[in-house]
C-alpha cells in the first residue's frame, strides 16, 4: 500500500476539536484491515533498527499502534497514561496540546536504569504530548533517542520542538 493510498485512509474533520483547526483523523485507517496492517508492518520497519528495549505508547491512540509494534518487535509495552488512571504512586508532566493542556504520568517502577525506550503515538502535532513522555520516561531513568508516529504534521513544529530535546523523529507519513 502506497503512502497516498494510507493518507485517503484517514479522514480530515475541519472545526474539531475547535474553529480552525484540521483534525487528522485516524478511526477511518484503523477500521481498513489492510491499512492498519500496512501501517502496522511499516512502522514496524521503522522501529526495528533503533534497537530499542521498550515501547512507550501514549494514551489513548498511542496505545494502539504501540501496542502492535511491541507485539512484532518482541519487546515489553509501557503505557504512558494519562492523570488520575494508575492506582500506584507515579511520576507526572503536565504539557501544552495543540488545543488544551493535559498531564501524563508513568509508574517508574515498570522502568529499567538506562533501558533504551521508543516513544510510540499515533501524530505528531505541536510535540507537546510527545516530549512530555520523553521527559517522564527519563525522569524514570530511560534512554529516550527516538520517536515514533504514524502520522507527522510537520507545519506545527513537532520534530523541531523534539530535536531541541535530542529526541529524533520518524515518521510513516506527513
Ligand atoms: C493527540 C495525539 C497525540 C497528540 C499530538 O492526542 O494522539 O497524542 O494529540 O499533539 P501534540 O503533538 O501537539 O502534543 P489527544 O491528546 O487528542 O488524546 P487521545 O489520544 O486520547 O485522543
Ligand atoms: N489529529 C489528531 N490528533 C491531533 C491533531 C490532529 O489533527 N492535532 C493534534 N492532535
Amino acid at each position: 500500500m502506497t503512502d497516498d493510498q494510507l493518507k485517503a485512509l484517514i479522514r480530515t474533520v475541519p472545526d474539531f476539536p475547535a474553529k480552525g483547526i484540521q483534525f487528522r483523523d485516524i478511526t477511518t485507517l484503523l477500521a481498513d484491515g489492510e491499512g492498519l496492517a500496512a501501517c502496522i508492518d511499516r512502522l514496524t520497519d521503522l522501529a526495528r533498527p533503533l534497537n530499542v528495549q521498550a515501547i512507550a505508547g501514549i494514551e489513548a491512540r498511542g496505545f494502539i499502534f504501540g501496542t502492535a509494534l511491541a507485539m512484532h518487535l518482541g519487546t515489553g509495552f509501557i503505557p504512558m497514561r494519562k492523570a488520575g488512571k494508575l492506582p500506584v504512586p507515579c511520576l507526572e508532566q503536565s504539557y501544552a496540546l495543540e488545543y488544551g493542556e493535559a498531564v501524563l504520568e508513568l509508574d517508574p517502577t515498570i522502568v529499567a536504569a538506562d533501558q533504551h525506550v521508543l516513544v510510540v503515538d499515533d501524530l505528531l502535532a505541536t510535540g507537546g504530548t510527545a516530549l512530555a513522555a520523553a521527559k517522564l520516561l527519563r525522569k524514570a531513568g530511560a534512554r529516550v533517542e527516538h520517536a515514533l508516529f504514524a502520522v507527522d504534521l510537520p507545519e506545527l513544529g513537532g520534530a523541531a520542538a523534539l530535536a531541541s530535546a535530542g529526541v529524533k523523529t520518524h515518521a510513516l507519513l506527513a
